[in-house]
């Protein structure tokens, strides 16, 4: 596997390991576990941090990849992409104004907020892996 391979593996991973976080920290704030909810959620934070780290790397050193799909592939590639992007650049303020909130103890504002912010955190997630499958494993030659 090259490099060019490798960093979209290690980025899809970092983005599994962020989501499965969030999730984790829900179940653990309806069990009422702050701490580990707490903890959870920093968690989730610093691989999504980490996931941003690699994806500019692996941006700057080559670029994006263009999808080969035709058709309808590519009309629900697109959608998906367009979603993806626009919503994980809204997802960081929400993540930054969502954990300053609950670092503050504004609880309530801060559960206000989480709110929209775990949806769009997960569908962010699971768009991104979808991204990666349709982009590196979708046999587009068979479709
Ligand atoms: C970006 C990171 C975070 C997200 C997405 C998040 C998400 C959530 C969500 C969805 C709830 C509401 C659960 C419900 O309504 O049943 C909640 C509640 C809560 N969160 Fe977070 N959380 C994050 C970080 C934190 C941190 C760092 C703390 C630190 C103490 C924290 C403390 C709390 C507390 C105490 C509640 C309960 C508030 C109440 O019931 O009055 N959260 N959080």
């Amino acid at each position: 596997m090259t490099m060019e391979e490798l960093l979209p593996l290690i980025d899809t991973v970092l983005i599994i390991i962020s989501g499965s976080a969030v999730v984790a920290g829900v179940i653990l704030i309806k069990k009422k576990m702050v701490d580990y909810h707490k903890y959870a959620m920093l968690t989730a934070t610093t691989f999504a941090a980490l996931f941003l780290v690699v994806y500019v790397t692996r941006y700057l050193l080559y670029g994006s990849k263009l999808f080969v799909g035709e058709g309808w592939v590519l009309a629900v590639y697109v959608a998906i992409l367009a979603s993806h992007v626009i919503l994980s650049i809204v997802i960081i303020p929400l993540v930054l104004i969502t954990l300053y909130r609950a670092l503050t103890k504004q609880f309530e504002r801060h559960k206000a907020i989480a709110r929209y912010t775990v949806p769009i955190w997960l569908y962010v997630v699971v768009t991104g892996w979808i991204i990666y499958l349709m982009l590196y494993h979708l046999p587009v030659e068979n479709l």
